[in-house]
């Protein structure tokens, strides 16, 4: 059992890193292989929307992205965890996000089954704010970007009201609810 978490937030030891730390320590706990991706910390260039993907499914830009579409593609669970920037996911997670376009051709252009069934995925997400609608585009996206990479939305961990860095750590149940989530998802119940 591999576990991919994808730390959005340009924030090191932030609140998005804190929430995938413990989730991943847990995954570990139930005998799972975790890796992460900070992805601030690689270059990777937006999508350039020159179709190149079109043809074969690769994208032809040349940069940390080659060595990401496998750890996607090859995880059995998938944690995206990003703050919200402006009711959405910061510029870092969507960057990556935007280059599964690549991943979104094989699937829907060429016809490619993605590999593997019954792979899980799981959404963190803080925000400072306390709106109803905080965490909605987000979920969309995250949603239809699991859909593309072929796997199962099947749980998410949403967290209001925090702002300050490392502010997570007094919520009262956050860090232990991220634990339970990485915990079932490497059960493979989220
Ligand atoms: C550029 C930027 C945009 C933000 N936009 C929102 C927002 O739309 N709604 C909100 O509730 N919080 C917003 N925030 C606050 C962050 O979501 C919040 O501080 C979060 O706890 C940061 O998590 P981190 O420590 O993991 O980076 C924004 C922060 C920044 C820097």
């Amino acid at each position: 059992m591999k576990i991919l978490g994808i730390m959005g937030s340009p924030r090191i030891r932030g609140n998005t890193d804190l929430l995938l730390d413990e989730a991943l320590r847990a995954a570990r706990g139930q005998g799972a292989e975790t890796e992460k991706i900070t992805v601030d910390k690689l270059k990777i260039s937006p999508c350039k929307e020159d179709y190149a993907c079109l043809k074969d499914g690769n994208c032809d830009i040349r940069d940390a992205m080659d060595e990401i579409y496998p750890k996607l593609l090859g995880a059995d669970g998938v944690i995206v965890a990003s703050p919200i920037f402006f009711y959405g996911l910061t510029s870092q997670a969507k960057t990556l996000i935007d280059r599964c376009q690549a991943l979104w051709a094989r699937k829907y252009v060429l016809k490619q089954k993605p590999p593997g069934s019954g792979r899980k995925g799981a959404f963190i997400a803080v925000g400072a704010t306390k709106g109803e609608k905080l965490f909605e585009g987000s979920i969309l996206t995250v949603r239809y970007f699991f859909q593309t990479i072929g796997v199962d939305y099947a749980g998410d961990l949403l967290i209001r009201g925090i702002d300050k860095k490392g502010e997570i750590r007094e919520h009262p149940t956050a860090l232990r609810d991220a634990a339970e989530l990485g915990k079932r998802l490497a059960q493979g119940t989220p």
